[in-house]
C-alpha cells in the first residue's frame, strides 16, 4: 500500500506587472467613477501587463521568488502545474513555456483550467502527487493576464479585474517543516457556466466560425448572481475547513480577492474577525487564479502568518468552481 506523505509549502513568491491602472483611468473610458468603484468593490487600482508582456513572463517572476524562498533549483522540480484561464497560447500550456524557460529538465508540465479556483486546483493536484510519493518537488502557479479579455466599453466588468501571478513550491513536509496541507476541498457546478463566461474564441465558436463576434471575445458576468453565490461559498468553505478547530488556532484566512463587499458579507455571516483576513483587492483588483497566491505571499512576507497557526485559503469562480485548503504553518 502507498504510504501517504505529509506535504508542505516550502516557499512562495508573487509578481504583479508594473503598469498601474487607477479607477480614474476607467472613468475616461466608461460611465463610472472612483467613488462608485471603491464603494461597490473596494478596488482603487489594479495592474495590467504592457504590450509584449505575457502570462509566462509573470509566471517566471513569481516562480523565481518562490523557488528562492524554498531553496530549490530548476533541476529539483518534478512537476509544474499552472492554474490559468489566460495562457499565452491555446496550445501548448503555459506550464510548458515555464518548464523550458526555467530549464526544469526532468519536470512534467500542464495547466489546469478552473478560473479563479485555478491556483487551489493546481495546489491540490501538486499535493496529491507529493502526497502519493509520485513527486518530491512541485511548482504550482496561479497566473492571469485578464486585461486581454476585458471589454473596455462594459463598465460592469472591466473595472473588476487585474493581472498578476503567485507561486508555491510543494515538498514533503519533513523537508520544509512549514505550511502543511491538512485538508482540501474542490467542487463544481457546471449548470452555472454562463454566470462568468467568455462566449466565443473556444472550439465551439472559433475565430473563423460564421457566428464569431469580436465583441463577445470578452469576459461577460452576471454580477449579482455571482455575488450571492460567492458570499454563500466563501462563508461555507471557511466554516467547513475550520470545523473542530478553536478559532484561536486559526491565524489567517486568505480569501479570493473578488470584492470587498463579498468578503465583508461572508465574514459577517459566520461572525469571523476581519483582522484575521488578508485583503489586498484595493491594490490589485480581482486577479482570478493569481489572487489567493498573491495574497498568501504578501501575508507571509509581511509577517502575518505565525508558526504553528492554521491558515485557510478559499476561492471560487467561473465554472462554477470552488476550492478550499487548510494549512498549518
Ligand atoms: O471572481 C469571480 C468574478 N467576479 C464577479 O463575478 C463579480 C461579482 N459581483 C460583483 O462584484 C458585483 O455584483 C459588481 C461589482 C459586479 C456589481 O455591484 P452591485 O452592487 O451588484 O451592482 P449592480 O450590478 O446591482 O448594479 C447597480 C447599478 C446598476 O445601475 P442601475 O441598473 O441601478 O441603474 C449598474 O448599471 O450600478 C451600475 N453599475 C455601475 N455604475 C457605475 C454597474 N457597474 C458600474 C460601474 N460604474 N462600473
Amino acid at each position: 500500500m502507498t504510504e501517504i506523505v505529509r506535504v508542505g509549502i516550502a516557499g512562495t513568491g508573487s509578481y504583479a506587472p508594473e503598469r498601474v491602472m487607477k479607477n480614474d483611468d476607467f472613468a475616461k473610458l466608461v460611465d463610472t467613477s472612483d467613488e462608485w468603484i471603491v464603494q461597490r468593490t473596494g478596488i482603487r487600482e489594479r495592474r495590467f501587463v504592457s504590450e509584449g508582456e505575457n502570462n509566462s513572463d509573470l509566471c517566471m517572476k513569481a516562480a523565481a521568488a518562490a523557488m528562492e524562498a524554498a531553496g530549490v533549483g530548476p533541476e529539483d522540480l518534478d512537476l509544474i502545474v499552472v492554474g490559468t484561464l489566460t495562457p499565452d497560447y491555446l496550445m501548448p500550456s503555459v506550464a510548458c513555456l515555464v518548464q523550458d524557460r526555467l530549464g526544469a529538465k526532468k519536470a512534467g508540465a500542464f495547466d489546469v483550467a478552473a478560473a479563479c479556483t485555478g491556483f487551489l486546483t493546481a495546489l491540490h493536484t501538486g499535493e496529491a502527487f507529493v502526497g502519493a510519493g509520485r513527486a518530491k518537488c512541485v511548482l504550482v502557479i496561479g497566473a492571469e493576464t485578464l486585461s486581454r479579455y476585458l471589454n473596455m466599453q462594459d463598465r460592469t466588468s472591466c473595472i473588476l479585474f487585474g493581472d498578476g501571478a503567485g507561486a508555491a513550491v510543494l515538498r514533503p513536509w519533513e523537508q520544509c517543516e512549514q505550511g502543511e496541507v491538512l485538508r482540501t476541498i474542490l467542487g463544481a457546478d457546471g449548470s452555472g457556466f454562463e454566470f462568468i463566461h467568455i462566449p466565443v474564441g473556444g472550439a465551439a465558436i472559433p475565430h473563423n466560425h460564421p457566428d464569431y463576434d469580436r465583441d463577445q471575445h470578452f469576459i461577460t458576468l452576471r454580477g449579482r448572481e455571482v455575488f450571492r453565490f460567492a458570499v454563500t461559498k466563501m462563508s461555507g468553505l471557511i466554516a467547513e475547513l475550520t470545523e473542530g478547530l478553536d478559532r484561536e488556532e486559526v491565524g489567517l484566512v486568505v480569501p479570493h480577492q473578488v470584492n470587498q463587499r463579498i468578503i465583508d458579507s461572508a465574514l459577517e455571516r459566520i461572525d469571523w474577525d476581519p483582522e484575521k483576513v488578508i485583503v489586498n483587492i484595493d491594490r490589485y483588483g480581482n486577479t482570478s487564479a493569481a489572487s489567493v497566491p498573491l495574497a498568501l505571499d504578501e501575508a507571509l512576507r509581511g509577517g502575518r502568518i505565525e508558526k504553528g497557526k492554521h491558515v485557510v485559503l478559499v476561492a471560487f469562480g467561473a465554472g462554477l468552481t470552488w476550492g478550499g485548503t487548510l494549512l498549518r504553518w
